[in-house]
């Protein structure tokens, strides 16, 4: 099962990750990162950007894990204006290294394949960074995806286009569509940690890393996973069961393992 970390604040959250991925870069300046948009992730963000001069970025790609679909590219909440403006352009990352999936009507029967493609290409992604939805699901697989589901078109659930809606005018403008990394493609990354914070993501975690294994909780698949990280504040983590050996088992973890 996934290791669970509960932190007191998103902010440290935020540190500890941003601490295991600079030692990655420093272990592998390839590396190849998973970037998640939404709110949960802008602590590690935040946190890398604050130390940017510990890394050499120059080699580093990341692959971010959705799209929407039929919104042009400029518009200031396409994955890649927020990919950009969150990550890029604070981290320094290249441009040309940065990878977001091609949600344009025009190519989008190909655009999975291509994208799937593209990961191969880069070698697999070494950590990707997961959020989760109120509904449980991770990128944009809604409940009931497959867990063997690769690159390709979702129809976001009435909930998360109403949980989105705080970044459009409107729910009416959240697209319909998205263009998501499957499940399999992210089962794929050699390092997943899901972060959540906050008393409305509660029982998704506590489905995701104790419920049983099910497509109806995308989340879930993370327990299939050989290296698996949740990191979790209090409210996140209130109804988790085994809370209490999480932090037994965190609080006796060797300093050698890392995250
Ligand atoms: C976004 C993504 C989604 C979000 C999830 C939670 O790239 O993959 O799974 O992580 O919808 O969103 P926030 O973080 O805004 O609560």
């Amino acid at each position: 099962m996934a290791e669970v970390i509960i932190v007191p604040s998103a902010d440290e959250a935020g540190a500890l990750v941003a601490d295991e991925i600079i030692a990655l870069i420093a272990a592998k300046p390839s590396a190849v990162l998973g970037l998640a948009t939404g709110s949960t992730p802008l602590p590690v963000y935040r946190a890398l950007a604050s130390r940017r001069d510990e890394m050499d970025l120059s080699s580093v790609s990341a692959f971010a894990l959705d799209e929407y679909v039929g919104l042009p590219v400029t518009h200031a909440e396409s994955y890649r204006s927020v990919i950009t403006r969150e990550v890029v352009e604070p981290l320094g990352l290249k441009p040309s290294r940065v990878h977001v999936p091609n949600g344009a009507l025009e190519t989008i029967e190909h655009a999975g394949e291509d994208y799937e493609a593209a990961i191969e290409e880069a070698g697999g992604i070494d950590l990707q960074i997961l959020g989760i939805g109120t509904d449980g699901h991770i990128g944009f697989n809604e409940p009931g995806s497959s867990f063997a589901s690769r690159t390709r078109v979702k129809t976001l659930t009435a909930q998360t286009r109403r949980d989105n809606a705080r970044f459009f005018a409107s729910e009416d403008e959240v697209p319909m569509h998205c263009i998501t990394q499957g499940l399999g493609t992210i089962q794929s990354a050699r390092h997943l940690v899901l972060l959540a914070f906050g008393s409305g993501k509660a029982r998704a975690v506590a489905g995701a890393v104790e419920g049983p294994v099910t497509a109806s909780l995308p989340g879930s698949a993370l327990q299939l996973h050989r290296r698996a990280t949740v990191i979790v504040d209090e409210e996140a983590a209130a109804e988790l069961a085994n809370a209490d050996y999480y932090r037994h088992a965190y609080a006796n973890k060797p300093s050698w393992q890392g995250l």
